[in-house]
């Protein structure tokens, strides 16, 4: 008995040291307060290229801890979910960082409801480089593909070879592909002339390098062949040029093409109107996207169909009609994907523009594409050479635009298709009368810039 008694003294004498080594005690104004004592912020670990691992000392009873994680010593702002983080146990994997970037923490403990002061503040850098093992299609695998607008001329060029094979898992034609490229003629019997040699070409690059094809694009105003700009026979003799082209397509490339651009910027930019005033709707009528959809599925029902337009990330109004689009078309599943095209610029839209269109999107039962992509540096003409302000500002937005496709819960990510592989590529030079511009991942040299290290930053 004696023995238990001077155990429990002794005890309650560790439990009261205990307990004044964590919280102090303060007793003005006649109340008690407690503070609990802060933790030891210990060195970071597992330190990479976008991640590390932060941790700290245990506090006797703490419910729970409190993260903050910033790029500004003083924590005057910080990392987009890592103010106050709410964490359970004694470490926490701080990811999707910059590379080469300091970064500092702290952490607060939490005891009896009663937080902690700060702890001591950890600094951590980031590693510089991503190794050379990593590329696009190496970090992509497995999760969504990552396109690159091609033309079958440059597939033959041993530089373009090397990037295209090392960083991407599909290609789309730049222009090949297009009903221009594909229908030369109408023959004397009104049968449609082809000519595959380009679109043939592509198909057989891809298949030697393992690479998926997106088809672009079935039908798009700005691609009519003179054939059928000049065509004099009745309407319905259009519509069976549409629906003969459309099969010939894809009769051809079964099992080769997994997807298609059916139908391409049918959208009216007014608000006051659903349809673009194009021939297709001339001499189709008002439901021909409908009918071009019905003419793809039947002609191969294992193909996937998207819709892809422009504007798509800012311009509500627009959006709302592609969107109510899409749900007739799902009625009659029509339509399995949608492009957003990406042609968007280094400060515009936002991050929340993006995200809004890109939710209202995945509510849809259809599969995303981020087609398209560049960012524009220069849409002011206020620079004649590139800086690295501006390469670093891209670097922000391709990180944006990643991030926010990544998040798309995987069973809806398509891929992400850059719209050209080099910037002095790019079609917005000659777009706008040769007003310098780099949108791109790589320069002029194929080498990479800093907007493909935030891509890779996104994942
Ligand atoms: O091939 C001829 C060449 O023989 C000739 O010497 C040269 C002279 O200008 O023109 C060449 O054709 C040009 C072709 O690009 C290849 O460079 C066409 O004139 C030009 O109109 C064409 O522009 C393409 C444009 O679509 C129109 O088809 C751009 O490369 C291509 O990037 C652009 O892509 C579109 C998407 O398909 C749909 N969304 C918008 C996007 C940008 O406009």
């Amino acid at each position: 008995m004696k023995i238990e008694k001077v155990c429990n003294k002794v005890f309650y004498a560790l439990f009261f040291i205990a307990i004044t080594t964590f919280v102090s005690c303060s007793s003005d104004d006649n109340t008690t307060s407690f503070s609990a004592v802060p933790p030891v912020a210990q060195d970071a670990s597992e330190i990479d290229f976008t991640s590390f691992r932060a941790s700290w000392s245990n506090v006797f009873l703490a419910s729970g801890y409190e993260l903050d994680v910033s790029t500004d010593p003083n924590f005057g702002s910080f990392l987009q979910g890592y103010e106050s983080l709410a964490v359970n146990q004694l470490f926490q994997s701080v990811t999707g960082l910059s590379l080469n970037t300091e970064y500092y923490y702290r952490v607060r403990a939490i005891v009896n409801g009663v937080t902690s002061e700060n702890s001591n503040t950890i600094s951590v850098e980031t590693n510089e480089e991503f190794p050379d093992d990593i590329t696009l299609k190496s970090a992509t695998e497995g999760n969504f593909f990552v396109g690159v607008a091609v033309s079958e001329a440059r597939t033959n060029i041993a530089a373009y070879d090397e990037v295209y094979t090392r960083e991407f898992s599909s290609i789309t034609a730049e222009n090949d592909m297009k009903m221009e490229s594909i229908f030369t003629g109408i023959d004397g019997s009104g049968n449609i002339i082809f000519d595959w040699s380009r679109i043939d070409g592509l198909i057989d690059y891809a298949e030697a390098n393992n690479l998926n094809v997106h088809g672009h694009t079935l039908i798009w105003h700005r691609s009519i062949p003179q054939a059928l700009e000049d065509f004099t026979g009745t309407d319905q003799e259009f519509e069976d040029l549409i629906q003969q082209y459309i099969n010939a397509v894809f009769t051809r490339y079964q099992g080769k093409i997994n997807s298609w651009d059916v139908v391409n910027e049918a959208i009216d930019d007014d608000a006051g109107t659903q349809w673009r005033n194009t021939l297709f709707l001339q001499r189709m009528g008002d439901n021909y996207v409908e009918k071009c959809f019905a003419f793809a599925r039947a002609a191969d029902p294992n193909v996937k169909l998207f819709y892809n337009d422009y504007n798509m990330t800012f311009d509500g109004i627009k959006r709302g009609k592609v969107l109510d689009m899409v749900d007739d078309l799902l009625a009659s599943d029509l339509i399995d994907g949608v492009g957003y095209q990406m042609h968007i610029d280094y400060n515009f839209p936002s991050r929340e523009q993006i995200q809004e269109a890109t939710d209202e999107l995945v509510a849809k039962d259809v599969i995303v594409h981020f087609a398209e992509l560049d960012v524009k540096l220069n849409a002011a003409n206020d620079l004649t050479d590139l800086t690295d302000e501006r390469a670093e500002a891209q670097r922000q937005k391709v990180r944006e635009v990643v991030e926010i496709f990544n998040a798309i819960p995987q069973n809806k990510k398509y891929a992400i298709t850059v719209w050209g592989l080099k910037d002095d590529d790019t079609w917005l030079i000659p777009e706008n009368n040769g007003r310098p511009e780099w949108p791109l991942l790589f320069d002029e040299s194929f080498e990479k810039k800093p907007a493909y290290l935030g891509f890779l930053e996104g994942l």
